[in-house]
Protein backbone atom coordinates (compact mmCIF):
# COMPACT_ATOMS: atom_id res chain seq x y z
CA UNK A 1 0.00 0.00 0.00
CA UNK A 2 1.22 3.55 -1.17
CA UNK A 3 2.41 5.74 2.13
CA UNK A 4 3.06 9.52 1.99
CA UNK A 5 6.73 9.75 2.41
CA UNK A 6 7.68 11.14 5.72
CA UNK A 7 10.81 13.13 5.12
CA UNK A 8 9.80 16.24 3.11
CA UNK A 9 12.51 18.26 1.91
CA UNK A 10 14.99 16.30 0.12
CA UNK A 11 14.78 18.86 -2.96
CA UNK A 12 16.92 16.79 -5.59
CA UNK A 13 18.11 16.96 -9.41
CA UNK A 14 16.19 13.91 -10.26
CA UNK A 15 12.83 15.22 -8.28
CA UNK A 16 12.73 18.42 -11.19
CA UNK A 17 13.11 15.92 -14.03
CA UNK A 18 10.09 14.25 -12.86
CA UNK A 19 8.48 16.83 -13.37
CA UNK A 20 10.38 18.12 -16.92
CA UNK A 21 8.83 14.78 -18.02
CA UNK A 22 5.08 15.94 -17.06
CA UNK A 23 5.61 18.86 -18.42
CA UNK A 24 6.77 19.74 -22.22
CA UNK A 25 9.96 22.63 -22.40
CA UNK A 26 8.04 25.89 -22.94
CA UNK A 27 7.15 25.40 -19.23
CA UNK A 28 10.49 23.88 -17.45
CA UNK A 29 11.10 27.11 -16.73
CA UNK A 30 7.64 27.91 -15.27
CA UNK A 31 8.23 28.33 -11.49
CA UNK A 32 10.77 25.32 -10.37
CA UNK A 33 12.48 27.36 -7.64
CA UNK A 34 9.59 28.86 -6.55
CA UNK A 35 7.45 25.92 -6.32
CA UNK A 36 8.56 23.98 -3.46
CA UNK A 37 8.83 27.11 -1.39
CA UNK A 38 5.44 28.52 -2.52
CA UNK A 39 3.43 25.23 -2.06
CA UNK A 40 4.61 23.84 1.15
CA UNK A 41 6.50 20.19 1.70
CA UNK A 42 8.39 17.64 -0.82
CA UNK A 43 7.72 14.10 -1.24
CA UNK A 44 10.64 11.91 -1.63
CA UNK A 45 9.57 10.56 -4.84
CA UNK A 46 10.74 6.77 -4.95
CA UNK A 47 13.54 5.63 -7.02
CA UNK A 48 14.20 3.03 -9.86
CA UNK A 49 12.90 1.70 -12.69
CA UNK A 50 9.61 0.84 -11.72
CA UNK A 51 8.87 4.29 -10.35
CA UNK A 52 9.26 5.94 -14.05
CA UNK A 53 7.24 2.77 -15.45
CA UNK A 54 4.69 4.03 -13.20
CA UNK A 55 4.48 7.53 -13.52
CA UNK A 56 4.62 6.82 -17.39
CA UNK A 57 1.75 4.61 -17.38
CA UNK A 58 -0.20 6.86 -15.03
CA UNK A 59 0.27 9.55 -17.36
CA UNK A 60 0.94 8.60 -20.98
CA UNK A 61 -1.25 5.15 -20.45
CA UNK A 62 1.97 3.42 -21.62
CA UNK A 63 5.50 2.63 -19.98
CA UNK A 64 7.04 3.42 -23.61
CA UNK A 65 5.14 6.80 -24.41
CA UNK A 66 7.64 9.21 -22.65
CA UNK A 67 10.33 6.79 -21.47
CA UNK A 68 13.00 7.62 -19.39
CA UNK A 69 13.55 10.53 -21.98
CA UNK A 70 12.84 14.44 -20.12
CA UNK A 71 12.65 15.78 -24.04
CA UNK A 72 9.41 16.37 -24.87
CA UNK A 73 9.12 18.18 -27.51
CA UNK A 74 6.95 21.65 -27.60
CA UNK A 75 6.12 20.53 -31.49
CA UNK A 76 3.17 18.20 -29.72
CA UNK A 77 2.02 21.17 -27.72
CA UNK A 78 -1.18 21.07 -27.19
CA UNK A 79 -1.04 17.18 -26.72
CA UNK A 80 -3.33 14.73 -29.15
CA UNK A 81 -5.10 13.46 -26.03
CA UNK A 82 -7.40 11.46 -28.31
CA UNK A 83 -3.74 9.10 -28.83
CA UNK A 84 -3.01 9.73 -25.16
CA UNK A 85 -6.58 7.95 -24.14
CA UNK A 86 -7.00 5.82 -27.44
CA UNK A 87 -10.16 7.58 -28.50
CA UNK A 88 -11.82 10.42 -29.28
CA UNK A 89 -14.06 10.90 -25.98
CA UNK A 90 -15.75 14.44 -24.27
CA UNK A 91 -12.58 15.32 -22.65
CA UNK A 92 -13.15 17.37 -18.99
CA UNK A 93 -10.21 18.88 -16.90
CA UNK A 94 -9.99 19.22 -12.71
CA UNK A 95 -7.44 21.45 -11.44
CA UNK A 96 -6.10 20.92 -8.43
CA UNK A 97 -7.24 17.34 -7.81
CA UNK A 98 -6.18 16.61 -4.27
CA UNK A 99 -6.13 13.03 -3.46
CA UNK A 100 -8.21 12.44 -6.26
CA UNK A 101 -11.60 11.84 -4.46
CA UNK A 102 -13.49 13.49 -7.25
CA UNK A 103 -11.72 12.50 -10.22
CA UNK A 104 -11.76 9.04 -9.67
CA UNK A 105 -15.99 9.57 -8.95
CA UNK A 106 -16.06 11.40 -11.98
CA UNK A 107 -14.22 9.22 -14.39
CA UNK A 108 -16.35 6.15 -13.06
CA UNK A 109 -19.34 7.94 -13.11
CA UNK A 110 -18.88 8.86 -16.75
CA UNK A 111 -17.32 5.87 -18.55
CA UNK A 112 -17.89 7.71 -21.83
CA UNK A 113 -15.70 11.03 -21.08
CA UNK A 114 -11.61 11.36 -20.21
CA UNK A 115 -10.88 13.00 -17.42
CA UNK A 116 -6.99 14.97 -16.98
CA UNK A 117 -6.17 16.27 -13.38
CA UNK A 118 -3.77 18.70 -12.75
CA UNK A 119 -2.23 18.83 -9.02
CA UNK A 120 0.50 21.18 -8.33
CA UNK A 121 1.81 19.20 -5.13
CA UNK A 122 3.99 16.37 -6.36
CA UNK A 123 3.08 13.71 -3.72
CA UNK A 124 -0.42 13.84 -4.05
CA UNK A 125 0.20 13.30 -7.76
CA UNK A 126 2.26 10.39 -6.87
CA UNK A 127 -0.26 9.08 -4.32
CA UNK A 128 -2.83 9.37 -7.09
CA UNK A 129 -0.29 7.70 -9.39
CA UNK A 130 -0.31 4.73 -7.32
CA UNK A 131 -3.76 4.42 -6.29
CA UNK A 132 -4.92 4.22 -10.01
CA UNK A 133 -1.90 1.81 -11.21
CA UNK A 134 -3.63 -0.70 -8.73
CA UNK A 135 -7.09 -0.54 -10.29
CA UNK A 136 -7.86 -3.32 -12.20
CA UNK A 137 -9.61 -1.06 -14.78
CA UNK A 138 -9.64 -2.18 -18.48
CA UNK A 139 -9.71 1.05 -19.89
CA UNK A 140 -8.23 4.04 -17.56
CA UNK A 141 -10.29 7.76 -18.22
CA UNK A 142 -8.27 9.43 -16.28
CA UNK A 143 -4.71 10.79 -16.55
CA UNK A 144 -2.57 13.34 -14.28
CA UNK A 145 -0.08 15.80 -15.01
CA UNK A 146 2.06 17.71 -11.81
CA UNK A 147 2.47 21.04 -12.74
CA UNK A 148 1.35 24.29 -11.82
CA UNK A 149 -2.14 24.56 -13.56
CA UNK A 150 -2.43 28.41 -14.63
CA UNK A 151 0.42 27.64 -16.56
CA UNK A 152 0.34 24.65 -18.09
CA UNK A 153 -3.64 24.27 -19.39
CA UNK A 154 -2.98 26.87 -21.96
CA UNK A 155 -0.49 25.33 -23.64
CA UNK A 156 -1.27 21.76 -23.01
CA UNK A 157 -5.50 21.57 -24.40
CA UNK A 158 -6.26 22.29 -28.43
CA UNK A 159 -8.39 26.20 -27.76
CA UNK A 160 -12.49 24.62 -27.73
CA UNK A 161 -11.33 21.10 -26.67
CA UNK A 162 -12.62 21.12 -23.25
CA UNK A 163 -16.46 20.67 -22.26
CA UNK A 164 -16.01 20.85 -18.41
CA UNK A 165 -13.24 22.15 -16.15
CA UNK A 166 -13.81 21.54 -12.35
CA UNK A 167 -12.53 24.21 -9.68
CA UNK A 168 -13.11 22.93 -6.61
CA UNK A 169 -11.90 24.70 -3.26
CA UNK A 170 -9.03 26.36 -4.81
CA UNK A 171 -6.23 27.38 -2.02
CA UNK A 172 -8.17 30.79 -0.58
CA UNK A 173 -4.05 32.70 -0.25
CA UNK A 174 -5.53 34.81 2.52
CA UNK A 175 -2.72 37.00 3.13
CA UNK A 176 -2.85 39.91 0.50
CA UNK A 177 0.93 39.43 -0.62
CA UNK A 178 -0.58 36.11 -2.15
CA UNK A 179 -3.58 37.49 -4.01
CA UNK A 180 -1.57 36.87 -7.05
CA UNK A 181 -1.17 33.04 -6.30
CA UNK A 182 -5.16 32.70 -6.45
CA UNK A 183 -6.01 29.98 -9.21
CA UNK A 184 -8.99 31.76 -10.87
CA UNK A 185 -7.90 35.64 -11.81
CA UNK A 186 -9.45 37.52 -14.55
CA UNK A 187 -6.20 35.78 -16.95
CA UNK A 188 -6.95 32.53 -16.46
CA UNK A 189 -10.54 32.86 -16.75
CA UNK A 190 -9.95 33.96 -20.16
CA UNK A 191 -7.67 30.79 -20.87
CA UNK A 192 -10.61 28.68 -19.43
CA UNK A 193 -12.99 30.55 -21.67
CA UNK A 194 -10.59 29.63 -25.07
CA UNK A 195 -10.04 26.42 -24.10
CA UNK A 196 -14.31 25.18 -23.45
CA UNK A 197 -15.89 24.74 -26.45
CA UNK A 198 -19.19 26.34 -26.79
CA UNK A 199 -21.52 24.69 -24.25
CA UNK A 200 -18.67 23.81 -22.40
CA UNK A 201 -18.73 24.64 -18.01
CA UNK A 202 -16.68 25.80 -15.65
CA UNK A 203 -17.89 23.83 -12.32
CA UNK A 204 -17.09 25.64 -8.96
CA UNK A 205 -17.27 24.96 -5.66
CA UNK A 206 -15.98 26.52 -2.42
CA UNK A 207 -16.28 27.02 1.24
CA UNK A 208 -15.31 30.64 1.30
CA UNK A 209 -17.98 33.34 0.12
CA UNK A 210 -14.92 35.71 -0.84
CA UNK A 211 -13.14 33.48 -3.27
CA UNK A 212 -16.70 31.98 -4.55
CA UNK A 213 -17.30 35.64 -5.43
CA UNK A 214 -14.12 37.10 -6.50
CA UNK A 215 -14.03 33.79 -8.99
CA UNK A 216 -17.80 34.61 -10.84
CA UNK A 217 -16.37 38.50 -11.14
CA UNK A 218 -13.13 36.90 -12.83
CA UNK A 219 -15.34 34.40 -14.92
CA UNK A 220 -18.16 36.91 -15.86
CA UNK A 221 -15.67 39.29 -16.72
CA UNK A 222 -15.23 37.59 -20.38
CA UNK A 223 -17.92 38.16 -22.25
CA UNK A 224 -17.64 34.72 -23.07
CA UNK A 225 -18.98 33.42 -20.09
CA UNK A 226 -22.86 33.75 -18.97
CA UNK A 227 -24.46 34.39 -16.17
CA UNK A 228 -23.08 31.75 -12.69
CA UNK A 229 -26.32 29.63 -12.00
CA UNK A 230 -26.15 28.05 -8.67
CA UNK A 231 -26.47 23.90 -8.79
CA UNK A 232 -27.62 21.27 -6.56
CA UNK A 233 -24.80 19.81 -4.13
CA UNK A 234 -25.72 16.06 -5.52
CA UNK A 235 -25.26 17.04 -9.22
CA UNK A 236 -21.42 16.87 -9.15
CA UNK A 237 -20.03 14.15 -7.00
CA UNK A 238 -18.30 15.05 -3.69
CA UNK A 239 -14.35 16.01 -3.11
CA UNK A 240 -12.23 15.27 -0.52
CA UNK A 241 -12.46 19.03 1.48
CA UNK A 242 -16.41 19.04 0.36
CA UNK A 243 -17.07 15.82 2.93
CA UNK A 244 -15.37 17.65 5.88
CA UNK A 245 -17.19 20.90 4.72
CA UNK A 246 -20.00 19.52 5.05
CA UNK A 247 -19.58 17.33 8.36
CA UNK A 248 -18.79 20.39 9.95
CA UNK A 249 -21.76 21.85 8.83
CA UNK A 250 -20.35 24.53 6.78
CA UNK A 251 -22.03 26.24 3.86
CA UNK A 252 -20.61 25.96 0.04
CA UNK A 253 -21.42 27.63 -3.06
CA UNK A 254 -21.85 25.74 -5.64
CA UNK A 255 -22.35 26.73 -9.36
CA UNK A 256 -20.90 26.68 -12.48
CA UNK A 257 -20.90 29.34 -15.84
CA UNK A 258 -21.18 28.28 -19.61
CA UNK A 259 -18.68 28.79 -22.73
CA UNK A 260 -21.44 30.73 -25.36
CA UNK A 261 -20.95 30.17 -28.59
CA UNK A 262 -18.77 32.60 -30.45
CA UNK A 263 -20.57 35.02 -32.62
CA UNK A 264 -20.77 34.54 -36.17
C1 LIG B 1 -7.82 23.24 -0.77
S1 LIG B 1 -7.26 21.93 -1.82
C2 LIG B 1 -8.80 21.26 -2.43
C3 LIG B 1 -8.60 19.96 -3.11
C4 LIG B 1 -9.81 19.30 -3.76
N1 LIG B 1 -10.22 20.04 -4.95
C5 LIG B 1 -10.93 19.16 -2.79
O1 LIG B 1 -11.92 19.88 -2.96
O2 LIG B 1 -10.82 18.34 -1.88
C6 LIG B 1 -6.64 22.79 -3.26
C7 LIG B 1 -5.81 21.89 -4.15
O3 LIG B 1 -5.45 22.58 -5.32
C8 LIG B 1 -4.06 22.41 -5.57
N2 LIG B 1 -3.62 23.59 -6.33
C9 LIG B 1 -3.54 24.86 -5.87
N3 LIG B 1 -3.11 25.69 -6.83
C10 LIG B 1 -2.91 24.92 -7.94
C11 LIG B 1 -2.46 25.18 -9.26
N4 LIG B 1 -2.12 26.41 -9.63
N5 LIG B 1 -2.37 24.15 -10.14
C12 LIG B 1 -2.72 22.90 -9.77
N6 LIG B 1 -3.13 22.58 -8.53
C13 LIG B 1 -3.25 23.58 -7.63
C14 LIG B 1 -3.46 22.27 -4.19
O4 LIG B 1 -2.21 21.63 -4.21
C15 LIG B 1 -4.52 21.45 -3.49
O5 LIG B 1 -4.33 20.07 -3.67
Amino acid sequence: MYREPRSENTESRSLLEWSVLAIPPPLIVFDHDAMPRIRGHLAVLPEGPEAWALLNKTLFGSNETGGHSVAVQSEVLPWDWSSVFGRTAPLHLEIGFNRGRFLRAMAAKHPERDFVGIEIRRRFCWRLAHILNAEDTERRNIRIIWADAKNISPVLFEAGSLEGIYVTFPDPWWKKRHVKRRLVDTAFAASMASLLGPGGRVWVKSDVPAIAEEIAQSLIADARFGEPIPFAADELPFTHREVNCVAAGLPIERFSVTRRADPV
